[in-house]
């Protein structure tokens, strides 16, 4: 056993021992040290990480104000799911259920639940989707041994695991090169009698645009009338669903179309929250399957609980109720308009270095800004990604789409609340002396496209 640092050695009157040692990384440590130490070690490691400031690859919120930061750390000990112990904590979780459900048109009473994010909400309601599909299916005495899903191939990782995971047949529909969104014509050869529902996406994780849930909240509703099948949509609004509603009002996505049963949210991306909180909210009381809620009592009283969790922080849930009080309707709009002209001053100086094609500029999408490399270039989307961020350290995602538009390679930048005009200009210049650079020297070296971001963001 390593001897502890004594009191009178150098290393704890004078500095930090891990200075002059290696961290502790594989076996669980002897001894301890002093609570100084512990925070010098963890903080000069972090310093090392990305810097949020020229994040643009991620969807999730990197700045709260200082009261909102307050109301987080004064509360961190507090367990959301003891509902018996912090029962107003569990209040104002249902205030923003219904908060949302009023945003979203919901038609009468609800219900929803927190989630740690959008995964979790869509876990939760796929599920939902296919008890429900189980229970018609077993009220008419049919098979329910051979459900599917039906998707785009434009949705976020979390749809296909879903599938694998509660073992559900993924459908889903290819992307094209210039086609990054489904639409009805895409869904209907798809569906048949096993379909527990078809998931579509506001804001899509690729090209930050919309898949035509109008039109497939159309055909669904025919084949409601005319077969006599009830196939519900479940909306994945994980980042539209703060942004539709203040930029776009009067475009229908939401509980305004008869057959949306369900949407996700995540509290965290567009709703202004640090990480750890998403949303789901139902229609009705009814499309919750009344099978998924368990009740226990451990905690003092019983208590229903619909959640792949059970312990987790109450802090993220305080902070939604925060943002909601303190922006309302006019303050998210004012949030969104904002980034949003920030995206459209981004594009026009991309497009003024004549190097960029934009992606579905003109259309209904999230702040951010989706473009590729035109032709003819002697380097590509993610050479300038390296070159980027080896020149001034912007993190800008570059990727390839989806199957079966492959080939298109995609830049991505997000456009937060933090994106000053000036840093914009910053930014539009930065990209256009990285092309530069890039011109001259030529595509940047295998081992440094090693190291280029290539995820699509979280
Ligand atoms: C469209 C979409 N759905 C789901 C998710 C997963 O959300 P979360 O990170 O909140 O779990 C994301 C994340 O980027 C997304 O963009």
């Amino acid at each position: 056993m390593k001897k502890p640092f004594g009191s009178d050695d150098p290393a704890v009157l004078y500095g930090n021992r891990f200075l002059i040692e290696d961290a502790p990384a594989a076996d669980f440590p002897d001894g301890g040290m002093s609570a100084l130490d512990a925070m010098r070690l963890v903080d000069e490691e972090l310093a090392l990480e990305g810097d949020p400031q020229r994040n643009l690859a991620t969807f999730v919120t990197t700045w709260m104000e200082p009261e909102a930061q307050r109301i987080i750390a004064e509360n961190l000990y507090r367990n959301f799911i003891d509902h018996a112990e912090y029962p107003i904590s569990a209040e104002i979780e249902q205030r923003c259920i219904r908060m949302l459900a009023d945003l979203y048109h919901a038609p009468g009473e609800t219900t929803g639940a927190r989630t740690q994010g959008s995964s979790e909400a869509i876990m939760l309601g796929a599920l939902s989707l296919k008890w429900k599909w189980k229970q018609r299916r077993e009220a008419a005495g049919q098979a329910v041994d051979k459900p599917n899903l039906i998707f785009g191939g434009d949705v976020h990782v979390v749809w296909e695991k879903f599938c694998r995971y509660f073992d559900v047949e993924p459908r889903i529909v290819p992307l094209q090169e210039g086609k990054y969104t489904i639409g009805p014509e895409d869904v209907e050869p798809l569906i048949d009698e096993n379909t527990i529902g078809v998931a579509a996406v506001l804001g899509t994780t690729f090209t930050g645009h919309a898949d035509d849930i109008a039109g497939i909240n159309d055909l669904l509703a025919g084949i409601k009338k005319e077969r006599e099948m009830d196939v519900p949509l479940h909306v994945d609004a994980a980042s539209g669903g703060f942004v539709w509603p203040f930029l776009y009002p009067d475009s229908k996505w939401d509980f305004r179309l008869e057959q949306v049963r369900s949407i996700n949210v995540s509290g965290h991306k567009f709703g202004l929250v640090y990480p750890g909180v998403g949303w789901l909210v139902f229609r009705e009381e009814s499309d919750l399957a009344e099978d998924l809620v368990f009740y226990e009592n451990y905690l003092g009283k019983t208590d229903a609980t619909f959640t792949l969790n059970f312990s987790t922080g109450a802090s993220m849930v305080l902070a939604q109720y925060y943002n909601f009080v303190r922006l309302g309707r006019q303050g998210y709009t004012y949030v969104m308009e904002a980034m949003q002209k920030n995206a459209r001053a981004l594009a026009d100086r991309l497009e003024g270095l004549g190097d960029f094609e934009l992606i579905g500029a003109g259309e209904e999408q999230l702040p951010l800004v989706a473009f590729k490399l035109v032709e003819g270039k002697n380097y590509d989307e993610f050479d300038l990604s390296w070159q980027l961020s080896a020149e001034r350290g912007w993190m800008l995602p570059a990727y390839t789409m989806p199957p079966q538009a492959e080939a298109v390679k995609v830049l991505r930048a997000l456009v937060k609340e933090t994106l000053s005009r000036q840093q914009i200009d910053r930014l539009a210049s930065d990209i256009g002396e990285a092309c530069a650079t890039l011109e001259k020297k030529g595509g940047a070296h295998p081992s440094e496209r090693k190291q280029v971001k290539t995820g699509t963001g979280y």
